[in-house]
């Protein structure tokens, strides 16, 4: 691709004009935005960049071994598994309004992001795979009112008093641009492929109040769901998919006993840039198939719902 390995040369030397021979520190999230992100800067100034790969315990089932493993053994990254489950959970046990959990995880990420820093000599910079949608959304709908519709937490800049500075070679890209970038830079495709992913995690999929057991339930909803996708053959004409865990118990029957359980509602979604989108139209059968193995294979789930609402009015994520 023409385009982005011009990107790729100029990128390349913009970060190394940028980071001099100074330690860069790379927040992985485990999306495809951050990993294209850590790739080109490792291009570019290879053993001065260190990942963290903050597991804050809203990651999807076996995420995190994956997503280390990729980085170690395919790219030969420095990554520090930093498990901060019990700090996530712990400040966000009792809140349910969405803003205010996306603040808690926000401002955690930069306290963890401190806390590795600080153990590394000579960090003056922190890298993030922020785009050109979450640049523009996070500050208004151009024309209208400034509004924020979510705080997204790995935008806005940093706190002074972290004395780091960003490096953020992804801000001019759109979505299908960063994967263009990513192919470019020999990630393998199944990565580069794979949904985007926020990062605020599961907590965002689970509105209201989280709480171990519903993160819990909700990943294995979630693997059952992403299966079905794959065995079906649509995962890549989807742009992201997901279950949402509902705050909800209701009542069903399952054998002759009555049960009192979650609802899960699925999401799944066209897009080009993830600025609008569309509800995808999967078949009845493939709806009704799918909620028959999440009711039977996932315990605590007794009720399946799928999400047609398109974007806007509805968002992607359901906080
Ligand atoms: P919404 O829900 O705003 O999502 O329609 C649009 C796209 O952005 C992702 N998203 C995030 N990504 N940090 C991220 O890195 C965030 O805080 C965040 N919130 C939403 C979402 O998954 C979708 O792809």
């Amino acid at each position: 691709d023409w385009t982005m390995s011009t990107y790729r040369e100029e990128a390349v030397a913009a970060i190394r004009e940028q980071v001099g021979d100074k330690h860069v520190i790379c927040a992985l999230s485990g999306g495809v935005d951050s990993s294209v992100a850590a790739a080109l800067i490792h291009e570019a100034v290879g053993d001065q960049l260190t990942c963290v790969f903050v597991d804050h315990g809203l990651l999807r089932k076996n995420e995190a071994q994956e997503v280390v493993a990729m980085f170690r053994d395919h790219m030969n990254l420095q990554v520090i598994h930093a498990d901060e489950t019990e700090l996530f959970l712990g400040q966000l046990e009792g809140q349910s309004d969405p803003e205010t959990k996306r603040k808690i995880i926000g401002k955690l990420f930069i306290d963890v992001f401190q806390k590795y820093a600080d153990q590394i000599d000579g960090v003056e910079f922190l890298a993030q795979g922020t785009l050109y949608p979450d640049v523009i959304e996070s500050v208004s709908f151009s024309g209208g009112p400034s509004v924020t519709i979510k705080s997204h937490h790995n935008v806005g800049g940093l706190p002074e008093k972290m004395g780091l500075k960003l490096v953020e070679p992804l801000r001019e890209l759109f979505k299908d641009e960063v994967r263009a970038l990513g192919r470019e830079l020999g990630l393998p495709p199944s990565f580069i492929g794979r949904h985007p992913f926020p990062g605020p995690g599961l907590a965002i999929r689970c509105p209201g109040e989280i709480t171990r057991e519903k993160l819990d339930i909700l990943r294995e909803a979630d693997a059952v769901y992403i299966d079905q996708i794959r065995k079906h053959g649509l995962y890549d004409e989807i742009w992201q998919a997901y279950a949402a865990i509902l705050p909800v118990r209701t009542v069903g029957v399952m054998g002759d006993g009555r049960t009192y359980d979650f609802a899960c509602a699925l999401r799944a979604v066209t897009s080009v840039d993830g600025m609008t989108a569309d509800y995808y139209p999967f078949t009845h059968e493939f709806l009704g198939e799918t909620a028959t193995r999440i009711i039977n294979e996932v315990k605590g789930i007794n009720r399946v719902t799928y999400d047609i609402t398109s974007k806007p009015p509805g968002t992607i994520e359901w906080e």
